[in-house]
């Protein structure tokens, strides 16, 4: 069992320890279930016989501690921010309220260091989530800012064991330091800032030790800044059985590769049907002509857990999301415009034009239908009345790939690049492919001013952000 996955009695009995002995005070009568302490830290990132790496981290961990609550339950955060530098916390994939949902200047102020916020919200949909600030986002993801949110199902399919695997990478020098170029302009203006070390869990990745006929389900999520995954289990068919939190119609992914982009999740079922004593590659495809081995799929040299390999993969339940109505929904389109090698002329900035020349100056080379973001409190780029249905078509005019996401809805994927996309998936996060199109569709059903940014975050520092407004 990977020491990581705490339970939520262990969180409890923690965070509550925690809570009493130094903000119990500030509190009114009722206690967080848990506490997220943002602060400077310190983690073996690197084997155990290089330098250990200064981080951020959440409670003391990297990644932060895992959150496991029960569909429909509260969840009740308590953040205190000891870092140097305001913070938020976002969960990301929530349908949340909007004051809920940690962006700063838009649903909250940002925590200044020395205090503390109390999230607390009801989740309503099952499945795999994460949470991270939204200030600085590049640098404080980047440090280590980020972990896992878990709603579990009423009734969880039977698997022998649910993992979360948090992958990520960091960019690391010999002396084990992370780099501290979070402003460089290379990162900002091509395809975000990817790191030279991969890890599952904040760790070097270990070796998965699996017994013949067991299942897993494993729960990915990309919290990379800007490195897209695509996980191929050789010799093992797995099946999709959510995306982004979202149950989606089980089937093997395109390609053998479940393909993860910054923000993304996938749940994943692994039937180990392998022979006992063998062992099997998993492979990170994800740049065509860069392959890597991630690790590999160890089989215990004994007796299977069962007789036979295990039966039909699960079907989760549905969550309760409005279906939008295709044939009555306001359309929109979003272009996406920017970045090195790209067209972009000019673009709104601080509410005048300034010409691309200028732009540059500020970094901010990214652009959503013509207006490149300098805060996250700017009028919205699209109002969309509230309970109605909406198809977005994004188009994306740069080069780069561009993992798209929406707060506080779930959306389905209609089509990309013209082509319709089986399953009609749930999401939050879409890639774009460079010079990519994509269809989205979604019935407006939660209030407020919401972000809809990519999710390589040097590009939000260069500017992609907008805000949709749903009223
Ligand atoms: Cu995970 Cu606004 O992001
Ligand atoms: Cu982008």
């Amino acid at each position: 069992m990977n020491a990581f996955l705490l339970s939520r009695r262990q969180l409890l009995l923690s965070g509550g320890a925690f809570a009493l002995s130094t903000v119990a005070p500030r509190l009114s009568r009722a206690a967080p279930h848990s506490i997220l302490r943002a602060a400077p830290h310190t983690s073996q990132i690197l084997p155990s016989d290089w330098p250990a790496t200064p981080t951020w981290a959440y409670s003391a961990q990297n990644p932060g501690p895992v959150l496991r609550i029960k569909q429909g339950e509260r969840l009740r955060v308590l953040l205190q921010n000891d870092l140097d530098q305001p913070t938020t916390v976002h969960w990301h994939g929530l349908r949340l309220p909007h004051a809920m949902d940690g962006v700063p200047d838009v649903t909250q102020a940002p925590v200044q260091p020395g205090e503390t916020f109390l999230y607390d919200f009801i989740a309503p949909d099952a499945g795999t989530y994460w949470y991270h600030p939204h200030v600085n986002s590049s640098e404080q993801v980047g440090r280590g800012l980020h972990g896992a949110l878990i709603v579990e199902e009423p009734n969880p399919p039977e698997v022998d064991r649910d993992e979360v695997w948090v992958l990520d990478d960091w960019r690391l020098d010999r002396d084990g330091a992370i780099r501290n170029d979070f402003q460089r302009a290379m990162d900002i203006s091509h395809g975000g800032r990817s790191g030279n070390v991969v890890t599952v869990n904040g760790r070097i990745p270990e070796p998965l030790q699996v017994r013949k006929n067991e299942r897993i389900r494993l729960r990915l999520i990309n919290v990379a800044n800007a490195r897209i995954f695509g996980l191929n289990f050789e010799n093992h068919d797995v099946h999709v059985i959510a995306i982004d939190g979202q149950p989606v119609t089980p089937h093997t992914p395109q390609y053998d590769m479940v393909l993860l982009a910054p923000g993304q999740r996938a749940d994943v079922i692994l039937d180990c049907t392998g022979e006992a004593g063998s062992s099997h590659r998993i492979i990170d495809a994800a740049y065509q002509d860069d392959a890597s081995l991630l690790q590999n799929i160890v089989y215990d040299p004994g007796a299977p857990v069962r007789e036979n390999a295990p039966g039909a993969v699960p079907t989760l339940a549905p969550n309760p999301l409005a279906e939008p109505d295709l044939n009555n929904a306001e359309h929109h389109d979003i272009t996406i415009s920017g970045g090195a090698m790209g067209a972009m002329q000019g673009a709104i900035y601080k509410g005048k034009y300034l010409p691309i020349d200028e732009l540059v100056q500020d970094m901010r080379i990214w652009a959503l239908n013509g207006v490149a973001a300098h805060t996250t409190a700017m009028p919205p780029m699209l109002n969309f009345t509230l309970g109605k249905s909406h198809i977005i078509t994004v188009k994306n005019d740069t080069v780069f790939p561009h993992p798209m996401h929406l707060h506080g809805h779930a959306f389905r994927i209609l089509s990309q690049d013209g082509a319709p996309v089986p399953h009609t998936p749930w999401a939050d996060t879409v890639l774009l492919n460079g010079r990519g199109t994509a269809e989205i569709a979604l019935v407006a059903d939660n209030p407020g001013d919401w972000l809809f940014h990519c999710h390589v975050l040097a590009h939000v520092q260069g500017g992609m952000t907008s805000i949709i407004r749903v009223a």
